[in-house]
C-alpha cells in the first residue's frame, strides 16, 4: 500500500471557503453572514434568517415583506405531490417521504435545470415554502388525519404547525419552534450540506442537490440523532434509571445520541439557546418529568465521558413537547436546513470545481483472468 496520509472522515481538511456560516469551536461561537446565531434566534424571524442566508445581509422591511408574500402564497401542496406521498406506505420513514416529495417538486420544475443564481434563489424560495406542507401532511396522514390547508395570514412557523396539528399554536410553542428552526438553519460544511456541494460540482441541478442532503441528514450521526434522543428517553424512561441505563449502554460500546460533535468539542454553541427554549416549552406542557430526565443524562453523561450536548439534544423534546411524532423530528430539520443548503449550491456554483478526492488503494495487487490472452494491441512506447 502507498504510504500517503489518509484523512478518514476528511476530519481536519479544509475543502473550500465559504461566506455563508462560520464554526468557532474555541469561542463556542456560530456566525450566520457574521451574526451570531443566538442573537438572530432572539431578534429575527425565520424568515429574515432565510434571506439573510440567501443574499448575505438582513432584510429591509420591503425585501422581508415580498419574502414573506412569495413564502405565503406557495404553500399549497401541489396535486403531484400529494399523489406521490400517497403512493408511499404509511410504514414509509418520514425523511424518506419528504425525500420524495422534493424530488416529485424537481422532476416538475422546468426550469430544473437552470442554474444561474436568480433561478437557482427561484428554487430556494420554493422549497423553503413548499417543504412544510409535504411535512405537515405526512405526519397526518400517518395519524389518519385529513390535510389541513395552509393559512396565509399566519407566519412560517405558525403555518406549519397550523398544518400539522389544525390548531392555531400559543405564542411560546411557535416562539420555541422559530428558534429551532432559526438554530438548525446553517451549520458550515456538515455532512449533508458537503453532500450538497459534491452534487452541486457535478453541475447537477438543485433539486437533486437537496434529494441527496436529505439522505445524508437521515443517519443517526447526523440529522437522525435527534429522533434518537427521543428513542433513548423512552427507553431510559425517568430520571432514576439514568445511572443504570448509562451503565448498561457505555458498557455495550453503544454512542449515546445528543451527546458529541466533530467540530465543538467543549460544547455546542447551539445548547443554550435550544435549551432556553427548551426550558419555556417545559414549563408550557407541565413536563417536569421530562426535564428531570434530561438533566439527569446531561450530568451523568458529562460527568463520565466528557462528551457535551449537541442541538439534537434539547430540540428532540422539544419536538416531542409540541406534539411532533418522533420519526418526523428530521424531517423539521429538513424544512430549515434547506435554506443553508440552497445558499451553499448557490455559492457552490458561483465558484465551482468538481470535488473529486483521491483514495489509496489496498486491494490485491494486479491479477488476470485465467486464459485472457489480450485483444487491444499494446501501442504504449
Ligand atoms: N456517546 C458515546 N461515546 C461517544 C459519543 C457519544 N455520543 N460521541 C463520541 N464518543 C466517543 C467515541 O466513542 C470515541 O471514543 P474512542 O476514542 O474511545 O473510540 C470518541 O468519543 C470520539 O468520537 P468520534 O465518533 O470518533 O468523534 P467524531 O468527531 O467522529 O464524531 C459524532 C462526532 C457526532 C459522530 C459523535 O460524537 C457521535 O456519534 N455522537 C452521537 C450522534 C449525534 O448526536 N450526532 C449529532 C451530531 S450534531
Amino acid at each position: 500500500m502507498t504510504d500517503v496520509d489518509i484523512h478518514k472522515g476528511l476530519a481536519g481538511v479544509t475543502v473550500d471557503r465559504t461566506a455563508i456560516s462560520k464554526v468557532n469551536p474555541d469561542t463556542n461561537s456560530l456566525l450566520y453572514r457574521g451574526y451570531p446565531v443566538q442573537e438572530l434566534a432572539a431578534t429575527q424571524s425565520f424568515e429574515a434568517v432565510a434571506y439573510l442566508l440567501w443574499h448575505g445581509e438582513l432584510p429591509a422591511p420591503q425585501e422581508l415583506s415580498e419574502l414573506e408574500t412569495f413564502e405565503r402564497t406557495h404553500r399549497d401542496l401541489d396535486e403531484n405531490v400529494r399523489a406521490a406521498i400517497d403512493l408511499l406506505p404509511l410504514t414509509a420513514h418520514p425523511m424518506d417521504v419528504v425525500r420524495t416529495a422534493v424530488s416529485v417538486l424537481g422532476a416538475s420544475d422546468p426550469d430544473a435545470a437552470d442554474d444561474s443564481p436568480a433561478s437557482d434563489l427561484a428554487k430556494a424560495k420554493l422549497l423553503f415554502a413548499k417543504i412544510p406542507a409535504m411535512v405537515a401532511y405526512d405526519q397526518r396522514r400517518r395519524r389518519g388525519q385529513e390535510l389541513v390547508p395552509p393559512r396565509g395570514d399566519l407566519d412560517y412557523a405558525r403555518n406549519f404547525l397550523w398544518m400539522t396539528f389544525g390548531e392555531e399554536p400559543a405564542d411560546v410553542v411557535a416562539d420555541a419552534f422559530t428558534v429551532s428552526l432559526i438554530l438548525y438553519a446553517e451549520h458550515s460544511f456538515n455532512a449533508s450540506t458537503f453532500t450538497a456541494r459534491v452534487i452541486t460540482s457535478t453541475t447537477a441541478d438543485l433539486y437533486s442537490a437537496v434529494v441527496g442532503a436529505i439522505g445524508a441528514l437521515k443517519g443517526a450521526l447526523h440529522g437522525g440523532a435527534n429522533e434518537a434522543v427521543m428513542h433513548i428517553f423512552d427507553e431510559i424512561g425517568s430520571a432514576a434509571n439514568v445511572a443504570q441505563w448509562l451503565d448498561a449502554a457505555l458498557a455495550a460500546g453503544r454512542k449515546v445520541m445528543g451527546f458529541g460533535h466533530r467540530v465543538y468539542k467543549h460544547g455546542d454553541s447551539r445548547v443554550p439557546t435550544m435549551k432556553a427554549a427548551l426550558d419555556t416549552l417545559v414549563e408550557h406542557y407541565d413536563a417536569p418529568e421530562l426535564a428531570a430526565l434530561y438533566d439527569a443524562l446531561e450530568h451523568e453523561f458529562v460527568a463520565r465521558k466528557g462528551i457535551y450536548p449537541n442541538l439534537d439534544y434539547p430540540s428532540g423534546p422539544a419536538y416531542h413537547l409540541i406534539g411532533f411524532d418522533t420519526p418526523t423530528f428530521t424531517p423539521l430539520f429538513v424544512a430549515s436546513r434547506v435554506t443553508g443548503w440552497t445558499a451553499h449550491i448557490i455559492e457552490q456554483t458561483a465558484s465551482n470545481a468538481l470535488i473529486r478526492p483521491l483514495s489509496a488503494y489496498d486491494g490485491v495487487d494486479e491479477r488476470h483472468v485465467d486464459g485472457y490472452v489480450a485483444q487491444i494491441p499494446d501501442t504504449a512506447g
